[in-house]
């Protein structure tokens, strides 16, 4: 196997979970992977083509509709086909699902950042071709989507034709009995221009509520002088080339399709035709050899090498490669739930992307990280009007759900009621700070967020009679327990930013810091105020049952029933699917990580024996039908020296896709799930902690594996680490020496 490639030779079988697993993407678009020549109607696809933050926004309807409710949708929306091309070789049609495929292959390469599919076919009439695709959405060039198609005619002489198409005539996919899938209006995109001009071809989209547009652009460039004409449709454009196909001569051509869209390009469709003008003065092998050096300097430092397990090798590297796919790269967009990959909710950014994905772009491309943060910045308003909207008089309160900010999640008990968003964003950036100690970027955006999360999170807050501070009627990460007093999770991560802002405040300097002064008074922030979430974060209340030496989830969580599991059969999971949300309200019963979770971010708040205790207590009553439940369970499993279950946990993390285990992948890779493989290897079996600014390790590698190898960027160092055994080896690459902490003791790393 090789474990830097995805590899398919059974084009029959599962084509739209492969067209999720093959998709093309680069932060900016995503393009599933859809056969550029199409499939037999009767074959389930969803094609699809998405830009990150592109969306049309909907009037929700609800049958009862309270105050404070979200009054709008905001869903992805399937933009503008270009994937269309069809090659006809004496007049007889290039399918799949006619003739004889004698040999097929597709590789989504790793290295090369490509998706290669190589075919020889045989015709109806008896002509066989090779013809292979290339197609990718370049790093490099971020509007730019190309397929190259080399085609050779083995056994005949005769005529080509390559038609190549783009396509307004584009819809979502609706799905009413399956939650996780979108509500998006089918038909949100309208065409308002189609343009032809000099062997290009425009269309101009636009939405009718969020008043978006988006450009589709096409040319091409050929080795053989094929004469080209161009049909126009009424929602689509036709490029036929027609020419001669000799016997073992190839014959080139390229597709150049460009996207451009309003937020990036305020006058999108020249600006289309000047980015696609500009990439056709360079050929396919130019943009291969630039998407290959971007693939190599990711790699460089992100790349975690396992000796003695391919299988999961490959898992990983398909995880790392899809996330890097899948995160915005621009101030407008961040890492949806799905990535581009597919439709999945809606393309909306979740908490998923603080606790699941940070982790990952933080340790090994900071930049990367930053974006993300930088987009909550973008939204801190929306957040802002939000909190009023809920009736807070202070603070900012992020969207549980949405792409442009504002708050799209209509089932508010799992949705708005799940504060912890606040707390999850603070958590990244307090980490963000203290791992590359960027003060620019506390001073300008991180410090306001800080401080607009901290003053909603007192608001929520009071201090109970016995002067604990509590925080009442929220959901924490387990969707199975929704509305409750003092979930575990919620508390601690509250707790950690009240104790922490102060300290941040006082090491930016204060009020002697300029930035910060200013700040103060944008905010009308009090410095008393710094004084009061101080007190809150001493006074914080962490239920906890001292008999049973367990942490409650949240007030009433060991009051309820608990499920009935030796009586739910099989097929009822994932329960959300088969019973009411209050039947699972009233159970002990969660749908993933929660006070497992609050112990692995701050494992200081908690001594190991009620922690494994907890961790015991909740593995039980744990379905994990959430795909962000098992990397969390095999890293405290871990931290807890149950390495076997550790390993297990593992393997139901890092080919969650591959191995279509939730059998949703059709809809959409599982991004958190991906960032959460990271995890496992880093924070699981090297038991990498960051603790008051130093590292910390304890590692324990899986027996079946001989090595473990990856580098860490921390505090401008680069520090490569090697893990055999239950020891580990750390050299610095770059930077200046420090100390780290391996199994307590103070190691100098130089
Ligand atoms: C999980 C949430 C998650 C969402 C998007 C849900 O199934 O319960 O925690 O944010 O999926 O991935």
């Amino acid at each position: 196997m090789n474990s830097w490639s995805l590899k398919d030779t059974n084009f029959n079988e599962s084509y739209q979970l492969k067209e999720t697993l093959y998709s093309t993407a680069n932060g900016y678009f995503g393009v599933r992977g859809s056969f550029e020549e199409g499939v037999n109607k009767e074959i389930p696809s969803v094609r699809g083509a998405y830009i990150n933050g592109f969306y049309e926004s909907e009037e929700i309807v609800y049958g009862e509709k309270l105050h404070g409710f979200p009054d709008r949708s905001q869903s992805i929306l399937n933009v503008i086909d270009t994937q269309g091309i069809s090659v006809k070789i004496n007049n007889e049609i290039f399918s799949l699902f006619s003739g004889k495929v004698l040999f097929y292959e597709r590789e989504l390469d790793f290295k090369k950042g490509m998706v290669i599919r190589t075919i020889q076919w045989e015709s109806p009439k008896g002509n066989i071709i090779n013809i292979i695709f290339n197609r990718l959405a370049s790093f490099t060039r971020r509007e730019l989507f190309l397929i190259n198609i080399s085609i050779e005619a083995v056994n005949f002489d005769g005529a080509i034709e390559i038609v190549s198409t783009i396509n307004g005539d584009v819809s979502n996919i609706v799905s009413e009995d399956d939650p996780r899938i979108g509500t998006a209006n089918a038909k949100a995109l309208s065409i308002v221009d189609l343009q032809v001009e000099n062997n290009r071809s425009f269309i101009k989209s636009k939405t009718k509520h969020s008043k978006l547009v988006v450009v589709g652009g096409i040319s091409h460039l050929n080795s053989q002088n094929l004469k080209e004409s161009i049909e126009k449709e009424e929602k689509s454009i036709n490029h036929i080339f027609k020419g001669n196909l000799e016997k073992g001569k190839i014959i080139f051509f390229t597709k150049y399709a460009v996207y451009t869209d309003t937020n990036r390009h305020p006058d999108e469709i020249n600006q289309n035709k000047k980015i696609l003008d500009e990439a056709l003065k360079h050929d396919f092998g130019h943009f291969a050899i630039s998407q290959e050096n971007y693939l190599t300097k990711f790699w460089e430092v992100s790349d975690i090498q396992i000796t003695g397990d391919e299988e999961m090798q490959q898992g990983l590297r398909f995880n790392l490669f899809h996330l890097l796919q899948s995160v915005g790269k621009d101030r407008w967009s961040n890492i949806s739930a799905k990535g581009l990959s597919g439709e999945g909710y809606e393309g909306h950014y979740f908490w998923d992307t603080e606790i699941y994905i940070f982790p990952f772009f933080l340790f090994t491309n900071p930049d990367l990280a930053k974006n993300l943060l930088n987009y909550r910045f973008t939204i801190l308003d929306f957040a802002r009007k939000r909190a009023k909207q809920m009736g807070h008089t202070i603070g900012a309160l992020y969207p549980w759900r949405t792409i442009a900010g504002d708050e799209c999640s209509p089932f508010f008990p799992a949705g708005t009621a799940q504060y912890h968003i606040n707390v999850d964003i603070a958590y990244s950036i307090i980490q963000y700070y203290s791992v590359t100690e960027d003060v620019a970027f506390m001073t300008e955006k991180g410090m306001e967020m800080l401080v607009e999360i901290a003053r909603l999170m007192y608001h929520i807050g009071h201090f109970r009679n016995d002067g604990k501070f509590c925080i009442d009627a929220v959901t924490g990460p387990d969707e199975y327990t929704c509305i409750v007093n003092n979930n575990y999770y919620t508390n601690v991560l509250t707790k950690n930013l009240f104790v922490q802002i102060g300290k941040i405040w006082s090491e930016l300097g204060g009020l002697q810091n300029e930035d910060l002064k200013n700040l103060t008074e944008k905010l009308h922030f009090e410095s008393e105020e710094l004084v009061n979430f101080e007190k809150a974060g001493i006074a914080m209340f962490l239920p906890y049952d001292a008999e049973k030496n367990l942490h409650p989830q949240d007030d009433s969580f060991f009051n309820k029933k608990m499920w009935d599991f030796e009586n739910t059969p099989k097929e009822n999971y994932p329960l959300l699917l088969n019973y009411h949300p209050l039947t699972l309200y009233r159970h002990q019963v969660c749908k993933q990580a929660d006070t497992i979770l609050g112990h692995f971010l701050l494992e200081n708040e908690s001594n190991m024996e009620t922690i494994k205790n907890d961790y015991h207590y909740y593995e039980k009553i744990t379905t994990h039908d959430s795909s962000l439940s098992t990397c969390i369970f095999s890293i405290m499993a871990n931290r807890i020296g149950e390495y076997d279950k550790a390993y297990d946990y593992f393997i139901n993390t890092a080919r969650l896709d591959i191995d279509n285990l939730h059998h949703n992948t059709k809809d959409g890779i599982h991004t958190a799930c991906m960032g959460g493989s990271w995890m496992s290897m880093v924070f699981g079996f090297a038991g990498m902690r960051l603790v008051d600014g130093e590292l910390n390790f304890h590692p324990h590698l899986p027996k079946k594996w001989k090595s473990l190898d990856f580098k860490i960027n921390f505090k401008n160092r680069i520090l490569v680490c090697h893990l055999v055994s239950d020891s580990i080896q750390i050299r610095l690459e770059k930077g200046e020496p420090l100390n780290v902490i391996v199994e307590g003791i103070v190691v100098a790393v130089s």
